[in-house]
């Protein structure tokens, strides 16, 4: 069992010294902090708004991820260098190009770049266009020309997603007609998702083991993090609805070195060139769902940031200095930096408010955790808590991601599920079996 360790003293009194802003705030932003408290060159690191788990490590302030003005105006208070835009929403909304505009540093794509996660229609018609394999579809933006065309096909499962940004729930994977018809009225005429129903994507139903690879990109090169798997649905077995995520291992054993090499020549690559081409030049973290199909790796998805909760896998096996990075992806110079990574696995169980994903109770007291909201032998990222006198208190669906590391994938599964053992709080939920698909891909 090797544990992860932080060194949580900052360096000062060098010129190259840096204070950063985190937008965000939960275990993908709680990751990201706690990775840059490792470097030497960060002086001071604070988070809008964080939570009870990341206010050990940043300077918590109450600003939404969404107040693009709020968020401006406390950059310039702060007088940081550096902002690091985490979420979607903010980053699609344009935050970044708004924060370069006030001249700081800022990890995240521009506003034209974000929309490959900002709407379905454009990414899927770019794949098309540049050959970029993905599922076939269609697009629709009336509820009956979109039902006929389901009934038309008449294969099942079929796949329907709203255009625009929904949660990560914007995705209805429809058993038979009934269900994709319902599910093509929640969306267009219902507007359960609100405007981001109102075009629709209908996609083929692809089969495979699915991979998340999140890449580094300053819009030329392509350094690929150690790649991971998500659990999406919220009960063992995946039964259940959805989540944001359960858990996450990293690296996938179904991503071998050979998918690898595909996946950076077909797609990786190829993504980034189609980009620059449309002037839509990506710099940041791109994320590609992948689905290892029988026909070969397709793309299930973009996301223009950090995957959660695979931040929380990916991130502890990092060691070159995200700082460093982070330059050399605004400087376009990440050609020239080498990038290390652990050996071994890591493992993120997340704990869950009972309920979760539907409704759930909150401030319940989180016991077991030390005053930096810690476990001895695990990390604790903190996806929705906050602190009150001295106190954890659960504040989210998703609570806690609990994360080791270990020379091998058991090993760091039983060290998160040994240190899972050692928190509560009422009606705490996680799932028991996270990794033990990835286990079954190595033994087969
Ligand atoms: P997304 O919100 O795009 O990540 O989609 C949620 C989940 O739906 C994915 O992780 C897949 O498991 C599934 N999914 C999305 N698109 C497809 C597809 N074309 N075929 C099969 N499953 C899909
Ligand atoms: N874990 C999937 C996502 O971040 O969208």
């Amino acid at each position: 069992m090797r544990p992860l360790t932080y060194h949580h003293t900052l360096a000062s009194g060098k010129d190259d010294l840096m204070k950063v802003l985190v937008v965000g705030g939960g275990g993908r932003e709680h990751a990201i902090v706690m990775k840059l408290a490792e470097s030497p060159k960060v002086t001071a690191l604070h988070c809008a708004p964080g939570n009870g788990g990341i206010a050990q490590y940043a300077q918590c302030h109450a600003v939404k991820a969404t107040d693009l003005d709020g968020i401006r105006k406390l950059a310039k208070e702060l007088a940081v260098d550096w902002v690091f835009v985490a979420p979607d929403d903010p980053l699609v909304m344009g935050l970044a190009d708004l924060l370069r505009e006030d001249g700081f540093r800022v990890f995240g794509p521009s506003k034209a770049a974000a929309i490959i996660e900002g709407s379905k229609v454009f990414s899927k018609q770019l794949m098309q266009q540049y050959g970029i394999p993905t599922a076939a579809y269609a697009v629709f933006t009336e509820p009956d020309a979109a039902i006929a065309y389901i009934q038309k096909q008449n294969t099942y499962p079929t796949v329907i997603k709203a255009d625009g940004l929904a949660l990560g729930k914007g995705v209805i994977l429809a058993e038979n007609e009934q269900e994709a018809v319902e599910a093509v009225r929640s969306m267009m005429e219902d507007k359960i998702f609100g405007e981001s129903g109102s075009r629709l994507v209908v996609e083929e139903f692809l089969t495979g083991p699915e991979v998340s690879v999140l890449v580094f990109t300053d819009g030329v090169t392509v350094a690929p993090m150690i790649s991971s798997m998500d659990h999406k649905r919220a009960l063992d077995g995946d039964q259940g609805k959805n989540t944001g995520g359960m858990g996450t291992v990293s690296p996938n054993p179904y991503y071998t070195e050979e998918i690898a090499k595909e996946c950076m020549e077909t797609i990786f690559l190829p993504t980034i060139r189609a980009m620059a081409a449309e002037n839509r030049s990506f710099r940041g973290c791109l994320y590609f769902g992948l689905m290892l199909t029988p026909n070969g790796p397709k793309v299930i998805e973009y996301n223009c940031r950090f995957g959660d909760p695979e931040t929380q896998v990916v991130l502890p096996m990092l060691e070159t200095d995200l700082l460093d990075i982070m330059e050399a992806v605004e400087n376009q110079t990440l050609a020239e930096l080498p990038m290390q990574w652990k050996a071994g696995a890591c493992a993120c169980v997340i704990a869950a408010s009972g309920g979760y994903p539907g409704s759930y109770a909150s401030g319940k007291e989180i016991t077991g955790l030390n005053a930096k909201g810690q476990l001895n032998n695990a990390a604790v990222y903190h996806a929705g808590t906050k602190r009150e006198d001295g106190k954890f208190y659960t504040a989210g669906g998703r609570v806690l991601g609990v994360t080791a590391t270990g020379d091998t994938l058991p090993q760091a599964l039983d060290a998160a599920y040994a240190a899972m053992g050692d928190v509560q709080f009422e009606a705490m939920h996680y799932r028991k079996d996270i990794g033990q698909r990835a286990l079954a891909a190595k033994q087969s």
